[in-house]
Parts: structure tokens; C-alpha cells; sequence
């Protein structure tokens, strides 16, 4: 990065070693003024304890922004909608929460005249491509400059060391080999022990969710009902959007469920090994799919099916701010008009099961479809409906059996 590109910039702070370092080594080497910037994002972090931090490393501001209501409402919501799951497991809990931050620092930027954001990302993550595609999608005239990627702090220890001299008051924790991400979607976790595959996560890296052995031994009944898709009451409670998922984290992670081990493609070309902890998002993903499957017809959920897919990589590849993006979540608003109904499920031992669903837009008709008494279907129409059906291929085999 250019010096003399430099003069006032944006870091968004986690509070962490990374960017507390970040703030003292900009001033020391370029000479900036360094405004920090963090998002609550329902990581469960006491953030006032961040202002100190963030002032000793010689930050000239701070501001904390509670942005959950925004998260689950509006990146949050559509992707449980979408039953958006990264290669089929992981609820993209941290790629979520990077577009809605990224925009919070483009618009502090423009209000306080800064003319570069920085970040705390390496190389090797999806992060950058996040934090980045977004920044210069909303202002291409922003510079971005992110240290990590060039400076000579190049190992946990040097940064540590650095800290030392410099007197930056950092958490440093020995024992704190994770790198930890959480949001109010889910907790994702790697490095230290989980880097080799082949072993088992150990029970350190177990936060919100039991494990099998320590959950209870009776199952749990919960009752979810959603109101155009949103869930809105849990066991018959009202509860607002944020608390309901807080809620639901609490007592599906107390019954083991929700944890997701697996290995992932980057979207820069390596392979890591994550751990998540998605409890809430399970849950609620699952009861969200069965109620569609109630109320939806059958054209209407398949193709959802293939959105889904297509949604959770747009999410993940960092695509937020494309029109990409915007005309699927467009798609899936119409879609959730009579998305009305309870679920009902069976929490034990890390299942999440359901067990029942209703809903006053439900298309089940039981006189369509049982075989006892009062059925209405007419089953001499399928005569006719299967000679049409079957017309294509009868064609088709007859041609090909003469050749
Ligand atoms: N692999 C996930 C993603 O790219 C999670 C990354 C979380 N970061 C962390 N420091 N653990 O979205």
C-alpha cells in the first residue's frame, strides 16, 4: 500500500490480537489516523470491554454498532428460507455477517472522510473476498488495504511479542489455539488440533452445543410457528426474531444438536476442516422446510430446492450486493406469503426430529388421500391422466425397438 494513498482510515475491529496490532502498526508505519469499527453480531462478547483495547492500541475512535435486529431480519431470515446449507452442511453463519459489516464501514468511511478501509483478513480465507467484493461493489473509489496479507507479524507469536513492546493490552490466552468465529447463526471453529482431519474434535471446541454423551436423557418437545416464513413463536411464546434464534440456540445446543464437522472448499482453491455449531439454524431450518413441504406444491418446492444451492454459494463466494442475490431473495419473499403453520419436534441426543405440522394453509387432503372411508379421489381419471403421461416414452420405445 501506498503511503501518501493514506491518510485516514477504517479498520473494522474485532477487538482480537490481529487488529489491535493492526491499529498501532498503521499509525507506526504509515502515520494514519485509524477510526475503528465493530458490528454486534450476537457473538456474545462483552464489546464495551473492546474501547479500552482498542484506544490503548491508539485508535482515535471507536463505534460499536448492535446490528443483530438487521442480521436476522435481512440476511438471516432469507437464508433459512432458502434452506441455505455450503455444501450441503455449513449454515454460512460467518459469510453472513460479513456483507451487512462491510457495508456499516463503507458508510462510517464516507461520514468521517476516510480514505482507505482496512481489515484484519488473511490471504487464505473467504473473508477477504467478502469484506472486499462488498466494499468496492457499494464505493469502487475507497482503497482497501489489508496488512495481514504483507506484513512481517507473520506468525501468532511475533504479533504477541509486538503487542508486548507495545504495550497493547491483548487477551492472550495459551490455550486459545481455536480461531473462533460466532454470530447470532452459528459458531465456527479451526486450527490448533482440528487441522488434521483424522482427529476427533476434542471437548474444548464444544461452546453452545453438549455433547452426545453429557445431553439429556429424555427428549425435549418444542412447538415452532412461523408467520410468512418468520418464525414467530416458540412453545407458544411471542418472542422477537433475535431472541427466538438466542433462545433456540440455548435449548436445541443443550441437547447436542447442531454440531457439523466437515471439510470445505475455500472459494481461493485449499481445503480446511470446520467445526460448526449451528443449533438454532438446524432446528429452525428443518421445521421451516417441513412447513413448505405442508403448504408448497410440488413445482414450487423443487425449484426452491435448486435456489438453495445457488443462494448458499452466492452467500458464501461473498456475491451479497450483486442483482444476482437480490432477485433470489425477490424469488423467495413471494414465495413465503403462506408460509403459516406450526411444527412441532423432538429434541434428544443430537436430533432434531419432527413430528408434526399444521397449518390453515395446508394442501394435505386427507379425503384425496387415504384409503379408508369418505375418499373423494376419482381413481378412474388416472386411467386417462396415464395414457398422456406415459405417451413420450411409449412412442420413444416403440421407434427404438424397430431400429
Ligand atoms: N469457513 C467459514 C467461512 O468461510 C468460517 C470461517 C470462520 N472464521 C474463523 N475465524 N473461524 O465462512
Amino acid at each position: 500500500m501506498n503511503k501518501k494513498d493514506m491518510k485516514k482510515v477504517v479498520l473494522a475491529y474485532s477487538g482480537g490480537l490481529d487488529t489491535s496490532v493492526i491499529v498501532h502498526w498503521l499509525k507506526k508505519n504509515y502515520g494514519v489516523e485509524v477510526l475503528c469499527f465493530s458490528g454486534d453480531m450476537g457473538q456474545e462478547e462483552n464489546l464495551s470491554a473492546l474501547e479500552n483495547r482498542a484506544y490503548a492500541a491508539g485508535a482515535s475512535k471507536l463505534i460499536v454498532e448492535d446490528l443483530r435486529s438487521d442480521f436476522a431480519k435481512n440476511y438471516i431470515m432469507p437464508s433459512m428460507q432458502l434452506h441455505a446449507l455450503y455444501e450441503g452442511q455449513y449454515d454460512l453463519a460467518t459469510a453472513l455477517t460479513r456483507p451487512l459489516i462491510a457495508e456499516r464501514l463503507v458508510d462510517f468511511a464516507k461520514k468521517e472522510k476516510a480514505d482507505t478501509i482496512v481489515h484484519g483478513c488473511t490471504g487464505k480465507g473467504n473473508d477477504q473476498v467478502r469484506f472486499e467484493t462488498t466494499i468496492h461493489a457499494l464505493d469502487a473509489s475507497l482503497n482497501i488495504f489489508a496488512p495481514v496479507r504483507e506484513w512481517e507479524l507473520n506468525t501468532r507469536e511475533k504479533e504477541v511479542e509486538y503487542a508486548k513492546e507495545n504495550k497493547i493490552p491483548i487477551n492472550v490466552d495459551k490455550k486459545k489455539i481455536y480461531s473462533i468465529d460466532r454470530s447470532l447463526w452459528g459458531i465456527a471453529v479451526e486450527c490448533g488440533v482440528l487441522e488434521d482431519p483424522w482427529n476427533e474434535p476434542t471437548d474444548d471446541t464444544y461452546i453452545t452445543v453438549k455433547k452426545l454423551e453429557d445431553a439429556p436423557g429424555s427428549p425435549e418437545y418444542i412447538e415452532i410457528t412461523f408467520e410468512n416464513g418468520v418464525p414467530i413463536k416458540l412453545n407458544d411464546k411471542k418472542y422477537e426474531l433475535v431472541d427466538l434464534i438466542k433462545e433456540l440456540n440455548k435449548i436445541a445446543g443443550l441437547h447436542g444438536v447442531g454440531r457439523v464437522d466437515m471439510i470445505e472448499n475455500r472459494l481461493i482453491g485449499v481445503k480446511s476442516r470446520e467445526v460448526y455449531e449451528m443449533p438454532a439454524a438446524t432446528v429452525l431450518i428443518k421445521a421451516h422446510k417441513d412447513l413448505e413441504s405442508l403448504v408448497f406444491d410440488r413445482e414450487m418446492m423443487h425449484y426452491k430446492e435448486v435456489l438453495s444451492i445457488k443462494f448458499a454459494e452466492v452467500v458464501y463466494y461473498g456475491l451479497w450486493f450483486t442483482s444476482l442475490r437480490e432477485s433470489i431473495v425477490a424469488f423467495n419473499n413471494a414465495s413465503q406469503k403462506y408460509v403459516t403453520g406450526t411444527v412441532r419436534m423432538k429434541l434428544y441426543k443430537g436430533n432434531a426430529t419432527i413430528v408434526g405440522r399444521k397449518s390453515e394453509y395446508s394442501l394435505y387432503k386427507n379425503e384425496l388421500v387415504t384409503y379408508a372411508d369418505g375418499d373423494i379421489f376419482d381413481q378412474t381419471l388416472s386411467k386417462g391422466f396415464l395414457d398422456l403421461w406415459s405417451l413420450p416414452y411409449k412412442v420413444a420405445g416403440q421407434v427404438r425397438k424397430n431400429k
